[in-house]
């Protein structure tokens, strides 16, 4: 079924371990998380708000916040060479301030975020930014890097773009700040993006557009995209492959057809009972699945979920945890239903 190969492989996280050491005790925020995203793939990370998707997206970039440190694992980024054999690094072992990382931070992986006036400076033109980062990572001169924002910025759909690089992050509107982002992430043409609820801020008609022109983009430039989201209706239209997350842990990973045709874990079925009737969007969706996410210094004993599963064996689910099993090519479960 599966013709891909191991050269596909762009990026290959192993077992990784984000831990925060609080006065409180230990918050294990991503705890033996693997997934693969291959050239040109999609892979979309799900789960309700605080399982670690953001946490996970963050290390991958070394750009974990203060607490968390990786305690485990591995993140196996594959580099493309102009000439010879690409090589593999693994990030997890990376200086997160060395040269090192930064070269491969912002020019081949590169982030955008939920909020973009968070992630834009407001002191400076959206030109400028868009700049920065080329004039960091290419050896071009500023009138060649000024050329290749313009043209990122309309790739990116921005309107008038030759006017709008001069304007302030103030001056634009929220899809046109959304689309300066991406515009900024894009400008050194990265072969992974990752999107961390790039549209959860956004309202539906504008929510809409840049999903559009995510799909667009990588259409174009053939990049991965990592796709985070808690709405299971963005990982239907954005996909290929999705792994569910559940209080840092992986429960279920699959071809987006199957996770939704044939979706295995009892977390994942109860994700997708809460996805609203088509056409309405945000708020608090998931709040269908009984109980709450646990506090995240006491996790439960054996599988993470099983104080709110409705299929809970007492003296089972919650003593070993569930070993991954595969049940269909490419899909994998963590749960004692399927021995
Ligand atoms: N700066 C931090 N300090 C302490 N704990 C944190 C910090 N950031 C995140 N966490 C914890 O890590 C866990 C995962 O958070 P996060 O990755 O942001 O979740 P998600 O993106 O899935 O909503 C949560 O329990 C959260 O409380
Ligand atoms: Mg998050």
């Amino acid at each position: 079924m599966d013709q891909r190969t191991e050269q596909d492989i762009l990026l290959e996280v192993k077992n990784l371990q984000t831990h925060f050491a609080m006065r409180e005790g230990v918050v294990r925020a991503v705890d033996g998380v693997s997934l693969t995203v291959r050239n040109g793939q999609t892979v979309g990370v799900v789960g309700e708000s605080g399982c670690g998707k953001s946490i996970t997206a963050r290390s991958i970039l070394r750009i974990e916040p203060r607490p968390g440190k990786i305690v485990g694992g591995e993140i196996l980024w594959r580099r493309a060479h102009q000439n010879g054999q690409p090589t593999v690094v693994d990030l997890a072992q990376l200086d997160k301030a060395g040269a090192e990382i930064r070269k491969i931070r912002g020019a081949e992986i590169a982030m955008i975020f939920q909020e973009p006036m968070a992630s834009l400076s407001p002191v400076h033109t959206i030109g400028f930014q868009i700049m920065e980062g080329i004039l960091l990572h290419q050896h071009v001169t500023r009138a060649e890097a000024r050329a290749i924002a313009i043209d990122t910025l309309q790739l990116c759909g921005m309107p008038q773009p030759a006017q709008t690089i001069d304007r302030y992050p103030h001056q634009l509107s929220g899809g046109m700040r959304q689309r300066a982002m991406i515009a900024i992430a894009l400008a050194c043409r990265p072969n992974l993006l990752i999107a961390d609820e790039p549209t959860t801020a956004l309202d539906v008609t504008t929510q809409a557009q840049i999903l559009s022109l995510m799909r667009r983009l990588q259409a174009e430039l053939g990049m991965a995209i990592l796709f985070i989201t808690h709405d299971l209706g963005v990982i239907a239209k954005m996909t290929e492959y999705v792994v569910v997350m559940y209080l840092g842990k992986i429960v279920e990973a699959a071809p987006v057809k199957e996770l939704f045709g044939a979706p295995k874990h009892p977390y994942t079925e109860a994700l997708l009972r809460s996805i609203p009737q088509l056409g309405r969007t945000g708020g608090e969706r998931l709040a269908v699945i009984p109980g709450n996410v646990p506090d995240p210094f006491s996790a439960p004993p054996g599988c993470p979920f099983h104080p709110r599963c409705h299929r809970f064996i007492p003296g089972v689910c919650d003593t070993g945890e569930p070993p991954e099993v595969t049940v269909a090519p490419g899909h994998t479960v963590r749960c004692v239903l399927y021995p």
